[in-house]
């Protein structure tokens, strides 16, 4: 089925709220460790400054239960998207709803960045609470779905959101639902899927969708989990 994606709406303008991952892994000392998922959000990120949007991120990073806690803040993704994109002004909003982020909000110029705090430092997030999606909703004017690895958890910020403002995609998961799509609904045979990352717990339920349509499974990681 086709989706709308950025290039689909008008967000000249716009509040756009991007929901990416920038769920990287840090440094000891607090710095981004590996920037891959930054990166891979750029695309998105480029176009929408492009076409002069007022671009809000929004992502989560670990899982820190609910609480804000220092050790997950995305104040050094903040940094290293700063550095990635030197020409672009990028504020860090300190919180993910209320006077703090509204505030950085109403200070941005189209072309301009706000990146909001962890949206796991509110226990709501997880719970895909609708006042917490509403509140989150009220940030923006548009809502953009590019968050490739964190789709599939039905969250405030994944799925609640989406009730409150129209949603398309960005690039990332565009891509993702074309080829998986493709791959899915009429893949040339034989048919073989690598399996490969961490979370195996979670990738239970792909792999029973996965093994009705696949001639062959191959599996990079141990399937069953240490005891
Ligand atoms: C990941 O790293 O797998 C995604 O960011 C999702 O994170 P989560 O498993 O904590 O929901």
């Amino acid at each position: 089925m086709a989706k709308k994606t950025i290039e689909d709406v008008n967000v000249t303008g716009k509040r756009v709220l991007v929901r990416v991952d920038f769920n990287v892994p840090l440094t000891e000392d607090g710095r981004v460790a590996d920037d891959k998922r930054i990166v891979a959000a750029l695309p998105t990120i480029r176009y929408l400054l492009e076409h002069k949007a007022k671009v809000i991120l929004c992502s989560h990073l670990g899982r820190p239960k609910g609480k804000a806690d220092p050790k997950y803040s995305l104040a050094p993704v903040a940094a290293r998207l700063a550095t990635l994109l030197p020409e672009t002004k990028i504020r860090f909003a300190t919180d993910t709803i209320g006077e703090s982020a509204h505030q950085a909000i109403d200070d941005m110029q189209p072309g301009e960045i706000v990146l909001l705090e962890n949206v796991r430092f509110y226990k709501e997030e997880t719970d895909n609470d609708p006042a917490f999606a509403k509140e989150l909703a009220s940030l923006a004017e548009l809502y953009v779905s590019d968050a490739f690895g964190t789709v599939h958890r039905a969250h405030a910020s994944t799925v609640g959101v989406a009730a409150y403002l129209p949603a398309v995609s960005g690039f990332l998961v565009a891509r993702e639902l074309s080829v998986m799509g493709k791959a899915l609904d009429d893949p040339k045979r034989p048919f073989v899927a690598v399996l490969g990352g961490a979370k195996v717990s979670d990738k239970i339920g792909v792999l029973t969708n996965l093994l009705t349509k696949v001639d062959k499974l191959l599996s990079l990681i141990h399937i069953s989990e240490p005891t």
